[in-house]
């Protein structure tokens, strides 16, 4: 297993439409396990592998089980534990995404430090592919939906950035550009 570099916008390697996986193998688990390692030390909750520049149809998810809290916690209470939930989707495909939307404040490795509000389908219906090429379909909803819709959006070379109007991807381009220029 090895932490592999993050690409980073503007980087035209993130614009790359990924190439479905057609064979599972060694090299589809070592990727994979690659990119949980890349993810986990950023660390971040999702990872297209076209972020770490293998422009193939893999996306990894840990939300750590994190649901919606019951209540907010007393002072001196503990949080509540995170408990990891790894989750690798091989081709995911999107069917069926609901009317109602819903809005996250999304944030991505390959935009680093920036957060913006988007509007996506609060339920999709999402059919994938898992580490020995057997087929699922499950029913998503909250954030794992715009999770998943998120990291497949990095499939088709779709950053979340690019869901935000012109003015406001600008702006973020040139506060990316200074951070890079001061570091
Ligand atoms: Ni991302």
């Amino acid at each position: 297993m090895a932490i592999r570099p993050i690409l980073e916008a503007p980087d035209p390697r993130l614009k790359r439409i990924s190439a479905p996986v057609e064979r599972f193998d060694d090299e589809l688990k070592s990727l994979v396990a690659d990119m949980f390692e890349t993810m986990y030390d950023a660390p971040g909750i999702g990872l297209a592998a076209v972020q770490i520049d293998v422009p193939l149809r893999v996306v990894v998810v840990d939300l750590q089980d994190r649901g919606e809290p019951l209540h907010e916690p007393a002072e001196g209470e503990p949080e509540p534990e995170r408990v990891p939930n790894p989750r690798v989707f091989i081709n995911p495909e999107l069917l069926d995404p609901s009317e109602e939307l819903s809005v996250y404040a999304e944030g991505c490795l390959s935009v680093p430090e920036i957060y913006a509000d988007v509007e996506r389908p609060a339920r999709v219906r999402l059919r994938w592919h898992d580490l020995d090429g057997a087929r699922h379909e499950e029913e998503l909803a909250g954030m794992m939906a715009t999770c998943i819709q998120h990291e497949m959006d990095h499939l088709d070379g779709i950053l979340f950035i690019d869901h935000l109007s012109r003015l406001k991807r600008n702006m973020v381009l040139k506060k990316l550009e200074k951070a890079r220029k001061a570091a």
